[in-house]
């Protein structure tokens, strides 16, 4: 019995290194897009590992009291308690959550006690904008609400990666110093599968390698929009075939300045429809991240995410949606038994009630995407970037940096991952039970009549150098190289 499942899932795998050969093909292909513009959150992101044993020497150092670390409250920093409850919390489920800093002083403290191992492009944007960049698109159109040297210095050195100067020109990115703008800088900190430690008598081992974010970002925090580049895109835009949309998930209800939250999300729309006007076949995709305040995560779901041709997410995201959405008990499901099967029934929720034309998950070992059936890209072709993007993801993780062409490819002949495997065998059987047969262990591809499901599982890698901007990139090349 044993040996025949085991048999399978090697055919099964053999069958998967000769899909994911398009590879090549497709990245080749990325540099065929006529224009992409990658908005709006650019920041500098301090990156580093901690161990556990620093946590601990944190927590005793500074007199912290343990039993407040360990309880569960509010998902945002107001105190240096609220930093390390963060950490330990991400640490002892292995999940990656991001907590917006409220006030200065905890962000010194950080600065001071944990500073950084290296500092790296970070926010969706930045991280979108290098990515595509690299894999040919040209030309990428970065928004960027500060641009000073050492943040335009963390844009790769390329030509096709432009945005404005301090006078409003369009320019190489890189070579770009807004001087007088506000650095902003996230704190990355990552943590190791297996690593321990102990707190309020509790020993905490951590079952996932992953990260907790903790940010201060007074300008993205209210969605800040650089009129000069929204000017210059209403122009460029002609040329422009795919609009990533990225940094709402820091909106408050509330701003700091006493406004709504709401009504950025509605400056924003009102910029967006200037770049979309007149234009069709433009493809817009928002990569929805983890957005912590509930009302602006529902207000964002009814008001831009209804217009949007793509929505991106990863399981939790996708959990955090179905709460606002009023679908507690699969959101609880899916929270209890986040797999494949359960998370996939979520889609078809949020499918129905957004009606956006694609969805797209991804999750540990697998990426879903659900498309109507008349989406301007086909299922294979979507199956095919989805592939480019999991060798990608998988080569970035595995070397920490995708910076050069010649690295893209590196993770290309890997097996997928048998966590990756099970989940699409799990879905298959969910799938033949309640829609009826299908051949998505071995095609990667169901369809009824509303919708098809693509469903791709990913290369793993063991010991991964670097996590952060993973769905960024995930979600963007499998959208762009879909084709
Ligand atoms: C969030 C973080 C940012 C990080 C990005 C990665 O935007 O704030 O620092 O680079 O996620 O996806």
């Amino acid at each position: 019995m044993t040996a025949s499942i085991n048999l399978t899932n090697q055919n099964l795998k053999e069958g998967w290194i000769q899909k994911y050969k398009t590879a090549p093909q497709q990245l080749k292909k990325m540099a065929k897009v006529q224009g992409l513009i990658s908005a709006f959150n650019a920041n500098t992101d301090a990156v580093i590992k901690i161990s556990g044993e620093r946590i601990e020497e944190l927590l005793k150092n500074h007199g912290l009291d343990e039993a407040n670390l360990i309880r569960d409250g509010e998902r945002q920093i107001r105190t240096k308690e609220d930093a390390m409850r963060g950490i330990i919390h991400c640490f002892r489920s292995g999940i990656a959550e991001e907590w917006l800093i409220e006030e200065e002083d905890v962000f010194n403290w950080l600065s001071e006690e944990i500073a950084y191992d290296k500092l790296q492009m970070g926010g969706q944007g930045g991280i979108v904008a290098n990515v595509m960049a690299v894999c040919g698109v040209s030309p990428v159109y970065v928004h960027c609400a500060s641009l000073p040297a050492n943040q335009a210095g963390l844009f790769l050195d390329r030509e096709n990666l432009i945005s404005v100067d301090q006078n409003g020109k369009l320019q190489k990115a890189h070579s770009i110093d807004r001087r007088n703008d506000t650095p902003l800088v996230h704190w990355i900190i990552e943590f190791d599968k297996g690593d321990s430690l102990s707190c309020a008598g509790q020993t905490i081992t951590c079952p996932k390698s992953n990260r907790f974010i903790a940010t201060y970002d007074p300008l993205n925090f209210k969605l800040h929009i650089d009129e000069d580049f929204a000017e210059a895109m209403a122009v460029e835009s002609d040329q422009v075939e795919i609009i990533v949309l990225s940094g709402y998930q820091m909106l408050r209800e509330t701003l700091g300045d006493g406004s709504p939250g709401r009504e950025r999300i509605d400056a924003s729309l009102l910029t967006i429809d200037k770049w979309r006007s007149g234009k069709s076949g433009q493809l817009v995709h928002l990569e929805m991240a983890s957005t912590q305040d509930k009302v602006m995560r529902k207000y964002l779901l009814d008001s831009l995410a209804r217009r949007v041709d793509s929505l991106g997410f990863n399981e939790r995201e996708l959990i955090d949606l179905l709460e606002v959405m009023g679908e507690k008990d699969i959101a609880e499901i899916c929270a209890v038994n986040t797999n494949s099967v359960n998370l996939f029934e979520g889609m078809l929720k949020l499918f129905s009630y957004t009606a956006v034309p694609r969805l797209q998950l991804h999750m540990f070992g697998l990426y879903l995407t659900i498309q109507k059936r008349d989406f301007m890209v086909g299922a294979e072709e979507s199956r095919n970037g989805m592939q480019l993007a999991a060798v990608i993801a998988a080569t970035k993780a595995g070397t920490g940096a995708i910076d050069s062409e010649e690295v893209l490819l590196w993770a290309k002949d890997r097996a997928v991952s048998d966590i990756g495997l099970q989940e699409l065998k799990a879905l298959s059987d969910h799938i033949s039970k309640n829609f009826g047969a299908n051949e998505l262990p071995e095609k990667g591809i169901w369809a009824n009549n509303e919708f098809e499901l693509i469903a791709v599982p990913t290369i793993l890698i063991d010991k991964p150098v670097t996590l952060v901007g993973m769905g960024d990139t995930i979600s963007s090349i499998s959208l762009v190289a879909a084709r």
